[in-house]
């Protein structure tokens, strides 16, 4: 498995595909419908904008095992130094490490961009999500209950921080 910075053109389609069949099939993403490859576009973008890193994990075919990124917390500046991730594989892919080499990464691009927490809304339900952070040294940094409601139930999201030693002066403005 080799690392790589994800662009529209290569790893468009295959993002779009990975994140169509969570959507389909788990509560890991609270949206009900496939999203349309337009829509990579501006996810792209949005990633452009904010200088956010995309990696993705390519196999010995070249496939794209899975991937990672991180943008916007919320919007208000002083929100600067907080990011929010995200990190999927391939359903085939499980189990094998992909999402803990993706997320390795994740995290040395975010100290490397000065950051200084990483928050991931995760589906309180979503036990390899879970043990995935809990592995990595997140911390659960709390539960809103009932956030969300799909296949028929209430859906609760938990969120987890990584706080980083960056940056090094941090400052307002
Ligand atoms: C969550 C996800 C990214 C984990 O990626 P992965 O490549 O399967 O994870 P890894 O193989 O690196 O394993 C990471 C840890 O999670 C654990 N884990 C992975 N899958 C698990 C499962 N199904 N059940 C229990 N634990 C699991 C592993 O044991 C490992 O813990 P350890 O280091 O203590 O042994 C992947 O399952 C996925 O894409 N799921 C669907 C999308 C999703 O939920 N994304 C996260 C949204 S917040």
């Amino acid at each position: 498995m080799r690392l790589v910075r994800c662009n529209l053109e290569e790893h468009g389609s295959a993002i779009l595909r990975i994140l169509n069949d969570a959507i389909l099939t788990s509560t890991a993403l609270y949206d009900y419908a496939p999203r349309p490859l337009s829509s990579m576009t501006s996810w792209f973008e949005e990633k452009r904008a904010g200088a956010f890193p995309v990696w993705g994990a390519l196999g010995d075919d070249d496939a794209l095992l899975g991937f990672a990124s991180y943008g916007v917390f919320r919007v208000r500046p002083a929100y600067k130094y907080t990011v929010e991730h995200s990190v999927y594989v391939d359903a085939a892919a499980r189990g094998r490490g992909v999402g803990t080499r993706l997320m390795e990464r994740l995290i040395q691009s975010a100290i490397e961009q000065e950051k200084h927490v990483l928050v991931g809304g995760v589906d309180a339900g979503n036990v390899a999500s879970v043990k995935l952070h809990e592995a990595l040294g997140f911390e659960a940094a709390g539960i809103i209950k009932q956030a969300g409601f799909k296949f028929g139930r209430w859906l609760d999201l938990a969120f987890y921080q990584l706080i980083l030693p960056t940056p090094h002066a941090p400052a307002d403005g």
